[in-house]
């Protein structure tokens, strides 16, 4: 897909890898429409992007998670894409986290990119993409982070069979599998604190591997470090 002109919906673009989509898509000579949480994050990024439209959903509402896809879509009269990067985590024993902490796990990391790449699967044409960034705990999932590991493989899952059905429709389903990102996401958990991370990828790099996932990628995308030049020092 071309980037270049490509009506593209970021949601969750009010984090720090959303809203560096946004801006990277917008760079790119997308037409970029934002949607988040935070009015204050969401009016700033749209600000960014040239007064990108902006459009505002939580979570916890389904209804109000298509409505934002489908107002997107009525702008334009339809969208190339939509990458969501909407997602929060929590720390603690599997045993220990509370139900309703493992609840808000599931709506915010699995049920609320399904309700906006649902809403979005009538208004992607042909040669279209939807992307959804998960992580790599969905291919070893995490102790102490049981909860967002298992919200994260369902979201895979979901993905994974969605690809199947638009296989034929010729629309791309793209499931991102980021590494540790050096972001803040992790100081953001719901509860419990983080354990001694390794640095993280750079969110630029992160945020270029979505951006070309949305724009060539199908199926299950994992972030590749460039191969180190011929004669340098391993
Ligand atoms: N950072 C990492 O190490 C890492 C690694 C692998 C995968 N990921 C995934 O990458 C994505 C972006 O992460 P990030 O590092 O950019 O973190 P971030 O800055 O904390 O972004 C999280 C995003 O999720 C949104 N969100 C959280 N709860 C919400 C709710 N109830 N309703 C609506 N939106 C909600 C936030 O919206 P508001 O700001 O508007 O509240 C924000 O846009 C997430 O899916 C995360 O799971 C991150």
């Amino acid at each position: 897909m071309e980037l270049n002109g490509a009506r593209v919906l970021v949601a969750g673009a009010t984090g720090e890898i959303g809203s560096g989509l946004a801006r990277d898509l917008h760079r790119r000579d997308a037409r970029v429409a934002v949607a988040g949480r935070d009015r204050a994050r969401l009016a700033r990024v749209a600000r960014e992007c040239g007064a990108a439209p902006a459009f505002g959903f939580d979570a916890y509402r389904p209804d109000g998670c298509a409505a934002a896809v489908r107002a997107a879509a009525r702008l334009w009269g339809g969208l190339d894409a939509v990458a969501v990067c909407v997602g929060v985590t929590a720390f603690g024993a599997a045993a220990e986290v509370d139900d309703a902490v493992a609840e808000h796990l599931l709506s915010v990391n699995a049920l609320a990119p399904m309700a906006l790449l649902r809403a979005a699967v009538p208004l992607v044409g042909r040669g279209g993409a939807l992307a959804a960034v998960t992580g790599v705990v969905v291919d070893r999932p995490v102790p102490r982070m049981a909860d967002y590991s298992a919200a994260k493989s369902a979201l895979a899952a979901w993905l994974d069979a969605l690809r199947r059905e638009l296989r034929a429709a010729g629309v791309r389903v793209v499931d991102v599998r980021l590494p540790h990102v050096a972001t803040a996401f992790a100081d953001r958990a719901v509860t419990g604190s983080p354990p001694r991370l390794p640095p993280g990828l750079p969110p630029s790099d992160a945020i270029r591997t979505v951006a070309e996932a949305l724009a060539h990628k199908e199926g299950v995308v994992r972030h590749t470090s460039p191969a180190p030049a011929a004669g340098a020092a391993r």
